[in-house]
């Protein structure tokens, strides 16, 4: 089966990052989001990403328009889905909203079309399962930023056969990025290793171990990591960890994977990270400045 046309749902960090790697790719692409001001967001940043290419002269300025020209920008979910071959979701985890999206795409999407789903935790086969095609499920997690992280973990829920996983391997590959087959687990390989030790991270910060700029330097150098770990929280996002070190708790009956109460904290008082501009650090000025604790 060959991919042509992909529809993404969520015009997000994910969301954008996606559709952009699938578009330079050479993929007719709708970008699909509720309101016109994320989908035009998302463009924004799929331009500006662009843009950074032809000035370090990896892409002429016709080519980053053509790449931009396949990204068309939708409000309506059937618009989105009607001829996709394929359609990859990266709207909020919220597992009630996950499971009513994907019963309406599977009503809306040709039947031949693979469903795929980003989610960083969310069971693949409980989605699959409010769809008529679960061998057509899988998941399909990309890495932020997702123009610049080399890796795909393509998850296989109960149903999932191996036609989907070959096409799935292949559009990945095609997107440029290599992968990882994993069986469906909470947070499959990869978060299942990070959410721990971002949260050992705060853990330590909460007990004064160190301060924050002395954990994320500690980290960089001694580990060799590209950030530090609450460098990387801020970039991941707060309340995204917190919500997936909760999904551990609940799906693994394990205390071991237990959010810090400091995270917790922040995340009630909207210190989400860079998204919100304040989290371990404060964002507000020129450079980030470590906040204390
Ligand atoms: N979008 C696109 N490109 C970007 C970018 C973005 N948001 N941010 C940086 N880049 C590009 C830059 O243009 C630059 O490109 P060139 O090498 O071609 O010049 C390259 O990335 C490196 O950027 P910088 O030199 O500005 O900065 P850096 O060397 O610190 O790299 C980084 C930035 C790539 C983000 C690096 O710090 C990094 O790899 N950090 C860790 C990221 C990570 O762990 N991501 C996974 C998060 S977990 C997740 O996504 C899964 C989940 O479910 C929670």
């Amino acid at each position: 089966m060959e991919i042509k046309k992909i529809a993404v749902l969520g015009a997000g960090q994910m969301g954008n990052g996606i559709a952009h790697v699938c578009a330079q790719a050479g993929y007719e692409v709708k970008m699909r989001d509720i309101d016109q001001k994320f989908i035009d967001n998302g463009l924004a940043t799929i331009k500006k990403n662009l843009d950074r290419g032809v000035k370090k002269e990896r892409m002429t300025q016709e080519e980053a328009d053509t790449v931009l020209r396949r990204v068309q920008g939708v409000l309506d979910l059937k618009e989105a889905v009607k001829d996709a071959d394929l359609v990859i979701e990266a709207i909020p985890e919220i597992v009630k909203l996950k499971l009513e999206t994907w019963k309406e795409v599977d009503e809306a999407a040709p039947e031949h079309a693979i469903l795929a789903s980003n989610t960083s935790s969310i069971s693949i086969t409980q989605m699959a399962a409010v769809t008529k095609r679960p061998e057509k499920f899988i998941g399909m997690h990309f890495f932020n930023p997702v123009p610049v992280m080399g890796l795909v973990e393509i998850i296989k829920g109960q149903s999932t056969d191996d036609a989907t996983v070959k096409v799935i391997e292949e559009v990945s590959h095609k997107v440029g990025k290599k992968t990882v087959l994993v069986n469906e687990a909470p947070g499959f390989a990869v978060n299942r290793l990070l959410v721990p030790a971002l949260n050992e991270a705060v853990f330590a910060i909460q007990e004064g171990v160190a301060t924050v700029e002395d954990m994320d330097l500690a980290i960089k150098l001694g580990l060799n990591w590209p950030m530090g770990p609450l460098t990387l929280l801020d970039f991941v996002g707060l309340d995204t960890a917190l919500y997936i070190s909760d999904y551990f708790v609940d799906e693994f009956k394990d205390s071991k994977y237990r959010a810090p109460a400091l995270l917790r904290k922040m995340v009630r008082a909207g210190w989400l990270g860079r998204k919100s501009g304040k989290g371990f650090y404060d964002y507000s000025g020129e450079k980030p400045v470590p906040n204390k604790f």
